[in-house]
């Protein structure tokens, strides 16, 4: 059974200039969630949004906003990120010591939980908290910028997680993040992820933004499975 495949644009790419448009575009383009991608200059060297982000976007759409924390001890500002009108709250397996405890507060919150994990964390540390997890969150470049290079070693890892979910019998999302284009969307989606997180690929000066996501879907309808 292959899971539901989608498409979870990242304001870290948009023109915050206007970003309430530019969220509504990905939206009418046909945008499946929104990505929200935070950084405390801590855990990555950049630092971007907050709570406040996620509030606004919150007030201009009615999709699901994926919140992807990439931060040192996330614990205290779960509560904010939560009632600002978060939906999903990915945080990192490398950044926290008490999984079990940081997942459950996610979801006592109300919101689905994630784990991301970096390109050289391997996929057998999921396991042991699988069953707390709506989403594996698989990092396809080291986090802290948009616009890297897909590293194709992580193919093999989403593989490996796509089985491990399937024997469980649960119903946990993987999905991708950094480099996600329409050259590198096929494979990650062969090898087993359903969500792909799109930066560039969607908000860039090249092209619009249906004509971003209009590529996009074009290569999901071409998997043999889709
Ligand atoms: C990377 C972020 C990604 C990023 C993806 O640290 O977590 O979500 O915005 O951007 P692209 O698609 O440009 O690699
Ligand atoms: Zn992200």
């Amino acid at each position: 059974m292959t899971a539901t495949i989608r498409i979870a644009p990242s304001i870290l790419a948009a023109d915050f200039t206007r970003l309430g448009e530019q969220i509504q575009a990905v939206e009418a383009a046909g945008a499946d969630m929104i990505h929200v991608d935070v950084m405390d200059g801590r855990f990555v060297p950049n630092l971007t949004m907050g709570p406040l982000v996620v509030e606004a976007a919150r007030r201009v759409t009615q999709m699901p906003l994926d919140v992807h924390l990439m931060m040192v001890e996330p614990d205290h500002l779960l509560p904010a990120f939560a009632e600002a009108g978060s939906s999903r709250i990915s945080v990192h397996l490398e950044a926290c010591p008490n999984l079990h405890r940081t997942l459950a507060a996610i979801r006592d919150l109300g919101c689905g939980a994630g784990l991301a994990i970096n390109p050289h964390t391997p996929a057998s540390l999921v396991s042991e908290v699988l069953h707390l997890l709506d989403v594996v969150l698989v990092m396809t470049v080291n986090p802290g910028f948009g616009g890297q290079r897909f590293l194709p070693e992580t193919l093999a890892k989403i593989g490996q997680l796509r089985a491990m979910i399937t024997a469980s019998g649960r119903e946990i999302d993987i999905a991708v993040d950094g480099g996600i284009n329409v050259e590198t969307a096929a494979d990650v989606l062969h090898a087993g992820a359903n969500v792909l997180v799109v930066g560039s690929a969607v908000y860039s000066a090249k092209f619009s933004v249906q004509e971003g996501m209009d590529r996009l879907r074009q290569v999901i309808a071409n998997q043999p499975s889709a």
